[in-house]
């Protein structure tokens, strides 16, 4: 990947890329205690689904070390505490809480630190193969000539490897298939215009850059052939969780007649909560929305939206393509028998 990397795990520290500082700038923040991983990951340092659970599990295992476990109590006390910080830090997207909890069954199940450090190194390392995975399945999606539409950040800066929505893009670009992708800039944070412009430009693949108010105009005009976009939680109906603007594209999509795909690693499915609307959308500050040209009225500015399963036409995982009725293909898809197929 020519981009840097978001997360690094350098002898014990963790150092996690300043997201907001990109393209413009490339600064590594050092986090060395629970507060800094639950700034970094509330003021959306580190973000992106996928990251976000790999860095709380770094900084609960290194959090975990730096405790005394001599009173092995009191240690498993402290680290429950931690996650469940961690885990609050932001509260859509599944894979905080995914990520927090597997290191806590591994510790409550006897594990040391250095176990848990372990697990942490490997959920990292998985999460690579894992967007391996989705891009081998989903690469056939995108047809030589097409256009593809994406949204927000999904990308390498949102897990390691080459993303999920854009694990198909890289793999197909490596192939030497041609192809466009139109990325969304994603008001009000601007993940689209600054960082999947960013990485899919410093890869080499044709991208263009759209306002999220032009998709429709770009459908009418048959410029799009495949909507591909990431999820922070995929409930058990395939209700599709992700950033502000994604059920847009879904709507835009049926009228339109454009395929609407969802790419989700397992570890973003949730089969414990049934539907989309049993989730806590974050509202972030109303000041994300203003900046500093608008008008000092009141602001909403929830981060997420729900695109019930009904407009999503498959949800690409590391395993394959789930196609509706997602209810019933979904957990098939997601949790197999075997690896990674
Ligand atoms: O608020 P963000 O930037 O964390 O939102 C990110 C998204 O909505 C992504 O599409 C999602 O997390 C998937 S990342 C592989």
């Amino acid at each position: 990947m020519k981009v840097p990397a978001p997360i690094v795990w350098q002898q014990g520290r963790l150092r996690l890329l300043d997201q907001r500082r990109l393209p413009t700038s490339v600064e590594y923040l050092d986090i060395d205690s629970i507060d800094d991983a639950v700034t970094a990951i509330a003021t959306l340092a580190v973000r992106g689904a996928p990251a976000i659970g790999i860095a709380a599990g770094y900084a609960l295992a290194a959090s975990a070390a730096r405790s005394p476990q001599a009173d092995r109590t009191a240690w498993l006390a402290g680290l429950d505490a931690a996650a469940a910080r961690l885990a609050g830090a932001r509260p859509t997207a599944v894979n905080l809480a995914w990520a927090v909890n597997r290191l806590r069954r591994l510790a409550h199940a006897g594990a040391g630190a250095d176990a848990l450090v372990g697990e942490a190194e490997a959920m990292h390392a998985e999460s690579e193969a894992v967007c391996l995975g989705i891009g081998r399945h989903g690469e056939a999606l995108i047809e030589p000539g097409a256009t593809v539409l994406t949204h927000c950040n999904a990308g390498a800066l949102a897990v390691a490897g080459i993303g999920t929505a854009t694990a198909p893009m890289y793999l197909r670009h490596r192939a030497g298939v041609p192809f466009r992708v139109l990325a969304d800039e994603t008001r009000p944070l601007l993940q689209g215009a600054r960082l999947t412009a960013w990485e899919l430009a410093e890869a080499g693949i044709d991208v263009t850059l759209i306002c999220d108010n032009m998709a429709a105009v770009m459908m009418a005009a048959g410029e799009v052939d495949l909507v591909l976009v990431g999820t922070d939680r995929v409930t058990r109906n395939g209700d599709v969780v992700n950033k502000i603007g994604t059920l847009n594209l879904a709507v835009l999509c049926r009228h339109f007649g454009v395929p609407f795909y969802v790419a989700c690693p397992s570890s973003t499915y949730d089969p414990d909560t049934p539907t989309g609307a049993d989730v806590t959308i974050e509202e972030r500050h109303a000041d994300e929305v203003l900046g500093t040209q608008a008008a000092r009225v009141a602001v909403r500015n929830p981060a997420f939206d729900v695109t019930p399963a009904a407009l999503v036409t498959g949800i690409v995982s590391e395993h394959g393509i789930a196609r509706a009725p997602l209810a019933d293909t979904l957990a098939g898809i997601m949790t197999p028998a075997g690896p990674p197929g």
